[in-house]
């Protein structure tokens, strides 16, 4: 029984100085910081940048006003708590901002901010920023989509 035990604890030492070395190894290697370096250079661009969730590629065509109308409904009830269009509030400003966001970003901030504040470089310096993070409001697909149309009738001034 006691060798059974030593046994076991040897084994143990041995396997945890093992993945120690392992892990050593692992950090010595320059190539593990530059995977984050990148990403924070690949999110400079940010018109190019889609975000995190579920719209990974969307395709506009002219304004469609009628859509747009049903975003401004639900834009007044779920965001204006927290936005307004054209100055600072709880959170950014929005007139305008379909022209420093692509659609993308826009509609995954809105359906899935959590992980966008956790992740996603500029959503994380957004939240830097402003301390307070954005909401999960649960729409669907198709109210964030209708804000978005809102969002394209309201350019920055
Ligand atoms: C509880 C407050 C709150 C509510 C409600 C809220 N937001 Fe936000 N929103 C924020 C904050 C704060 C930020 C800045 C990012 C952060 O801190 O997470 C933000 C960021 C954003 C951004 C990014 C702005 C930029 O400059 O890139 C968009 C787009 C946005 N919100 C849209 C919406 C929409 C659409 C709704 C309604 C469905 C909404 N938000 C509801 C607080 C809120």
């Amino acid at each position: 029984m006691k060798l059974k035990v030593f046994i076991i604890a040897v084994a143990i030492v041995f396997v945890s100085c093992g993945s120690d070395a392992k892990k050593g190894n692992e950090t010595s290697k320059p190539n593990e910081e530059k995977v984050e370096v990148n990403d924070v250079v690949v999110s400079d661009d940010s018109m190019q940048d889609i975000g995190i969730g579920p719209i990974e590629s969307m395709t506009l065509s002219e304004i469609d006003e009628a859509m747009a109308a049903e975003g401004e409904v639900v834009f007044k009830a779920k965001c204006s708590a927290c936005h307004k269009l054209s100055k600072r509030f709880v959170g950014p400003g929005l007139a305008g901002v379909t022209e420093r966001r692509s659609p993308e970003w826009i509609m995954n901030m809105i359906l899935n901010p959590e992980e966008m504040v956790e992740k996603n470089p500029t959503a994380k310096k957004l939240l830097a920023e402003y301390l307070a993070p954005m909401a999960n409001q649960n729409l669907t697909e198709t109210e964030a989509r209708q804000i978005l149309e809102y969002f394209r009738t309201k350019k920055a001034k």
